[in-house]
């Protein structure tokens, strides 16, 4: 039987994806309650890093520590994808020993292979196209908060980059308004924003995105693999940032997050992180609780 995926939120149906939210939720009571619950005891993780990271490492890392299971980290500096092993047969290699693999690389088309070679699940952890696992933490984060997005309306500052991507997916999946303020020439990609213009509108004013919205979100001006353009891009994006007086344009309810890292004076203000409507912390932790419920799911099916 062909195993389940994760490259991208589309791979869940909606139905599939609340219920993953519900049982985050769920999992990150038991963790706060001290219960013990080790159900893939015995099952291993490999975890593919072609880009730093310090969230999707540890969440994943310690997730899998908590449900009883083990994970080995693989960098290309020392493995041998870096000395050019095909990823076809490192898909089927590793298959052959561990449970369930992640992924974090620049073309989507790498996990995209990666998964069509493997005979256990693949999870997207980034790519230079989408970031699903970020955003069912984001999700949750929302959900605990204010109860369901279903309705809602979202906006997103900036870049039209993954995040931005995977915000569009999640507008289909959870069934929200999406509004996209970014610089010209950054748009999100235009094959995603084709198929989902019922629910998805561009514009370049962040006043206009922001007004009456009850979700804003944004995220760095360059991304990982973009380093050398980031002085073109501090210039293009000038003005794209959110601040405590942008949010007051929105909903009195409106939350702010932030997959981080975020560059304080860049993309967001200097006390962005600190005012009482942004809940980044609780979203950056339930990258763990959102993760764990995800590989119970996709090493149940
Ligand atoms: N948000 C996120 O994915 O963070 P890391 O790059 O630290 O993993
Ligand atoms: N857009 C950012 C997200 C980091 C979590 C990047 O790809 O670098």
């Amino acid at each position: 039987m062909k195993p389940r995926h994760f490259l991208t939120l589309l791979d869940l149906s909606p139905q599939e994806l609340d219920l993953l939210i519900d049982r985050a939720m769920e999992l990150k009571q038991m963790h706060k309650q001290g219960v013990i619950h080790e159900p893939l005891k015995n099952k291993v993780l490999a975890m593919i890093f072609e880009k730093s990271s310090t969230r999707t490492r540890v969440s994943f890392e310690a997730g899998m520590a908590q449900l009883g299971g083990s994970s080995i980290f693989l960098s290309p500096r020392d493995t041998q994808l870096g000395r050019g092993e095909p990823i076809e047969d490192s898909a089927r290699v590793l298959a052959q020993m561990v449970d369930v693999v992640m992924i974090r690389t620049f073309g989507h088309d790498t996990v995209e292979r990666f998964a069509q070679y493997s005979d256990v699940p693949v999870i997207n952890a980034l790519t230079d196209d989408f970031h699903p696992c970020q955003l069912i933490a984001d999700m949750q984060a929302y959900r605990e908060v204010r109860g369901s997005i279903k309705g809602k309306t979202v906006s997103w500052i900036g870049d039209g980059n993954n995040m931005c991507n995977s915000y569009i997916n999640a507008a289909r999946q959870f069934d929200f308004q999406l509004r996209i303020a970014c610089p010209e020439g950054f748009e999100p990609r235009a094959d995603l924003v084709a198929t989902n213009q019922e629910r998805v509108v561009i514009t370049r004013s962040l006043e206009e995105a922001v007004a009456g919205s009850h979700l804003v979100v944004t995220d760095v001006w360059a991304s990982m693999g973009q380093e050398e353009e980031a002085k073109a891009r501090m210039q293009a994006f000038a003005g794209y940032q959110v601040s405590p007086a942008l949010m007051d344009l929105a909903d009195p309810e409106a939350l702010f997050m932030h997959c981080l890292p975020a560059h304080r004076g860049e993309e967001i203000s200097h006390d962005m992180l600190d005012d009482p409507r942004s809940v980044v912390w609780e979203e950056a932790g339930n990258r763990m609780h959102a993760q764990k419920a995800l590989l119970e799911f996709l090493l149940s099916h």
